[in-house]
């Protein structure tokens, strides 16, 4: 490892909702010694920064506090927050166009101070813009990653948790492909303590209908619309979600996480960003898993892939 690096330092971009209670996650959890937060509105930066330093008495000891792109230096990870986020009505692509801008102009100021740590885009269009920034950062594809489907696979665990009965940590299933209307949960996959969803349903015994799991899976594609529809944003999930991938990578863990990465082939997909299960570590990706998906399933992730390439042909990426 590059000897300027903190391999405990996290930076943190954008001050908003997300980055804020990004911010929060990581210290709550431990994830982390030092926690610079970075945004355009220095005030905001330095509020919620002192906000969070107030807690220090109650969490383990963590240095946080706003900075400047210069004390990016040493940053082991860069989570990207910033950007315009999405109204009630819009799509999470009705922001390409603005959030494309707003990265080409931040991606440079990142790579200026920093060319050896991992950068986690969270803003969204995640997809889209975890392949930009992979583009324009000119780092490796291990050190570029998107929080994608993390978010959307530990929505979909936890209503299955609700719906069945167990524990969200016993429920184990993915949804992969793009974090938006395209994603593919993969119910061939889905298990509990080992038992295929469809085999455990006689345990479980709650009779449920055909098309019950449908439900959960639409639930789960939405549940970010309803949230905002009725809060006007998304923060906590995310930021738990991110909290997470920013833990398997300073623990070395090797987890298996929907991160949205380079596609270099799977299933026939390549020269796009978007999520698959993939053993994150210090090195950020490690190997991106090609599981067995079923002919549906497989079929949905490549079509998929494509949405989000139809909707970058107009961009100069
Ligand atoms: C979410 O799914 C809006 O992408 C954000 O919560």
């Amino acid at each position: 490892m590059n000897k300027n690096i903190n391999p405990n330092k996290i930076a943190v971009i954008g001050a908003g909702g997300v980055g804020a209670t990004t911010a929060y996650a990581l210290m709550v959890q431990g994830v982390g010694s030092e926690i610079v937060l970075i945004d355009l509105n220095k005030d905001k930066a330095e509020g919620e920064a002192m906000d969070l330093r107030h807690g220090a008495s109650f969490v383990n000891p963590v240095d946080i506090y706003a900075g400047d792109y210069e004390d990016l230096a040493d940053a082991k990870l860069i989570i990207i927050t910033a950007g315009a986020a999405q109204k009630p009505g819009e799509t999470r692509l009705d922001l390409i166009k603005k959030n494309t801008g707003i990265f080409k102009k931040i991606i440079p100021s990142i790579t200026k101070y920093n060319k050896d740590g991992i950068l986690l885009v969270v803003t969204n269009p995640v997809d889209i813009l975890t392949y930009l920034t992979y583009k324009i950062s000119d780092f490796p594809a291990n050190r570029v990653l998107g929080s994608g489907t993390v978010l959307d696979s530990s929505r979909f665990r936890s209503l299955l948790s609700k719906n069945c009965g167990v524990a969200a940590s016993n429920v184990h299933g993915y949804i992969i492909g793009e974090h938006g209307d395209s994603e593919v949960p993969v119910w061939s996959l889905t298990n509990i303590a080992g038992t295929q969803i469809d085999n455990y349903c006689p345990i479980c015994k709650k009779d449920c209908k055909d098309n019950h799991f449908k439900d959960i899976s639409d639930q789960v594609k939405n549940a970010g619309y309803e949230i905002i529809d009725k809060k006007g944003s998304t923060f906590y999930a995310v930021a738990l979600a991110v909290s997470r991938i920013a833990r398997a990578i300073l623990r070395d863990e090797n987890a298996v996480l929907t991160v949205s990465s380079l596609m270099k082939g799977y299933y026939g997909v390549e020269d796009m960003s978007l999520s698959l299960p993939t053993l994150i570590n210090s090195n950020g990706i490690k190997n991106v898993l090609e599981l067995p998906l079923s002919e549906a399933e497989e079929k949905a992730f490549k079509d998929s892939a494509q949405h989000l390439k139809d909707n970058i042909t107009e961009l100069d990426i």
